[in-house]
């Protein structure tokens, strides 16, 4: 390795030691935890929506998070919640459709809504994207996907089809396999699911399961993705003792973690990366740039 090469990383690796005495990891090329941008820059403009992904990318964000969700008519879409309620006008364009469940909508209808004026003036006319139209534009900033399959048991198949989209996609060749793909969710079975179809795909179980099951799932999954009130440094390096289905170390994203003090904490833990809607504010806290 060249000289120069060398007194870098070794910078990198002591600063990381002095920052995070209890073991951060180098989870990415610059040895600190990666920062990921929970449902885009959420924190700065209306979460799950091409705007949020921009931001992320502002911000000089390389990985960015989304929820995945399936419509009436079967097309795959990014939103959070099982309702069009909170984060679009559905409410007022379809005044008779009460409950507004994203499942009883067709693309057109939810093609329709505006998904970025409950956020902001500034944001008026965002729309609910596709998730064709979230890769793609994930793609031309030259980030990174953390997907999660949001509710899996209100849409059978939903794992199948986003393989299918992703792989169309060209989210599936070896380079977007190797370092820029990540699927996600709170449902065990969905992430066996992924693992089984698509078994170069790395995939994360969103929860805290105790240690004594975690050997269960190294089985199927590449990381466990806790919420940060539920860690401690001990159950991480229980953690970082199994390896995953592709033979390396399970991995730790903690969510959803927007202050630097605690972005810390977490850090100190060891995990791998942090996920947060203020992407900004926890890579500074990190020591990044
Ligand atoms: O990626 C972790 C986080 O997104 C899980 O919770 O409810 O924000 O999807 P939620
Ligand atoms: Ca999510």
């Amino acid at each position: 390795m060249h000289a120069r090469a060398v007194a870098a990383t070794t910078t990198a690796v002591l600063g990381t030691a002095l920052l995070f005495p209890g073991g951060a990891r180098a989870a990415d090329d610059t040895g600190l935890p990666v920062v990921v941008a929970h449902r885009g820059a959420s924190a700065y403009a209306p979460e799950n929506t091409l705007a949020a992904v921009d931001r992320a990318a502002a911000l000089g964000i390389r990985w960015v998070e989304n929820d995945v969700q399936r419509t009436r008519d079967g097309a795959l879409v990014v939103i959070h919640d099982d309702s069009l309620q909170r984060t679009t006008d559905a409410e007022q364009v379809f005044p008779d459709r009460a409950p507004w469940k994203v499942k009883d909508f067709t693309a057109a209808e939810i093609a329709r809504l505006d998904a970025g004026s409950w956020f902001g003036p500034a944001y008026a006319g965002a729309r609910v994207p596709t998730l064709q139209q979230y890769l793609r534009r994930v793609e031309h900033n030259h980030q990174k996907l953390l997907l999660e399959i949001k509710n899996p048991e209100l849409y059978p198949g939903i794992e199948q089809q986003t393989l299918k989209l992703l792989g169309n996609e060209g989210w599936l060749d070896s380079r977007h396999l190797a370092s820029r793909l990540i699927v996600q969710s709170f449902s065990a079975g969905s992430v066996r699911t992924v693992h089984q179809l698509k078994p170069g795909v790395r995939t994360g179980f969103l929860g805290t399961p105790a240690t004594a099951d975690l050997s269960r799932y190294a089985a199927f999954t590449d990381s466990i993705n806790p919420s940060h009130g539920s860690l401690s440094g001990g159950w991480v390096s229980a953690v970082h003792s199994l390896s995953g289905p592709h033979g390396r170390p399970l991995r730790v994203f903690a969510w959803t973690v927007d202050d630097a003090a605690r972005a810390r904490t977490v850090a100190g833990y060891g995990v791998d990366g942090v996920i947060t809607n203020k992407p900004d504010v926890v890579r500074k806290a990190l020591g990044g740039s």
